[in-house]
């Protein structure tokens, strides 16, 4: 007998304003062309000035509730990943465990920047695995804009806010690729690159500060590196890409996804691709497309799916999961 943590609900929650292209024409020395064909993004949301992480959380934690027909208080356990938490401290999990009116159980952040959300995944499936929780919600939520400096071309217009969550449950399975549920993961990380994406604030300068990256670099690195999660992996999981049914990529730019999708031999009728509407939502990339992919009708029950990120650390990484 293997546990499997197995997705019971899934939703998401994207601010009102929706910010075009052109509307950074008035400010910037950019234009909708350079920033669709260098990054496939035509538009993003943005929270509005009195919203927080854990508001956005909180929708898309609702949302995934209904979806799975269940409560907040038959949840054990709340991961939340965020590089974007109202506070220092406390957690915006704790946070959000308040504004469901959940007294039980326990509510945490996971900070892996972009890669956020399967370092979360991992470790619900982790905490399922030793029985230390029957049901978890996974919540991806990130309000970047606040982290923008709004003079910098080269990172400003790629960036968006939203939040995605999932709720994993416990079951007992037979221990094979065809179970649904979570099939296998794999994290790396690398701290020799932290200056190519960073941002400059934090208790070492008293200030939350303006994210920084040299785009170049950070595209050079993640092509080869998902590629090589990805696979190893499905390889854990003993499967291939033939066996794939939907990359759901973290959604950055449009030319890593594709160039990742090539490297996997994927063709892209099988990735669900939502950068062109969010922009980098980091953490929450990755939960907003499984929730979309879902609406759009192209994710179903029994399809094998793998999601792989890689964001500031470096950190990346993938899972496997049947649906
Ligand atoms: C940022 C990114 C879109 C830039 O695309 P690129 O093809 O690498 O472009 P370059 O960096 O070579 O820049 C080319 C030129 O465009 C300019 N440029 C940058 N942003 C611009 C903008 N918004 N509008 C117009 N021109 C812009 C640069 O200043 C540069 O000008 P220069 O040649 O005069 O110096 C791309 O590198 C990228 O997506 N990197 C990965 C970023 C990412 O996904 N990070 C998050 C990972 S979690």
């Amino acid at each position: 007998m293997t546990i499997r943590a197995v997705v019971r609900g899934v939703g998401h929650y994207l601010p009102d304003r929706v910010v075009s292209n052109a509307e950074f024409e008035a400010s910037l020395d950019t234009s909708d062309d350079w920033i669709r064909s260098r990054s496939g993004i035509e538009r993003r949301h943005l929270a509005g000035p009195g919203q927080t992480t854990a508001d956005l959380a909180t929708r898309a934690a609702k949302a995934a509730l209904e979806d799975a027909g269940m409560q907040a208080d038959e949840i054990d356990a709340i991961i939340l990943a965020t590089s974007t938490a109202d506070l220092t401290f406390p957690s915006a999990a704790t946070m959000v465990q308040a504004n469901l009116g959940m007294t039980r159980g326990f509510a945490f952040d996971v900070q892996a920047v972009c890669a956020g959300f399967v370092f979360a995944l991992t470790t619900a499936n982790a905490l399922i695995i030793a029985g230390q929780a029957t049901r978890v919600l996974v919540i991806g939520a990130e309000i970047f804009s606040r982290l923008m400096d709004w003079t910098d071309r080269g990172t400003c217009v790629l960036f968006g806010d939203g939040a995605g969550a999932l709720i994993l449950e416990r079951t007992e399975a037979a221990g094979t690729p065809a179970d649904r549920g979570i099939l296998s993961t794999d994290l790396n990380s690398d701290g020799r690159h932290k200056d190519i994406l960073y941002v400059d604030g934090g208790t070492s300068t008293g200030t939350t500060g303006k994210l920084r990256m040299e785009g170049k670099e950070v595209f050079r690195h993640a092509v080869e590196k998902l590629a090589e999660t990805a696979h190893a992996a499905l390889e854990k999981a003993g499967l291939g890409s033939a066996d794939v049914d939907w990359i759901v990529p973290h959604q950055a730019n449009i030319r890593i996804i594709e160039g990742t999708a090539k490297r996997m031999q994927v063709s892209m009728d099988r990735v669900v691709v939502t950068v062109q509407d969010h922009g980098n939502t980091s953490a929450a990339s990755i939960p907003l497309a499984l929730s979309v992919g879902k609406a759009r009708g192209q994710i179903k029950p029994g399809d094998l799916i793998v999601t792989e990120a890689i964001g500031g650390g470096l950190a990346w990484g993938a899972v496997v999961l049947r649906w």
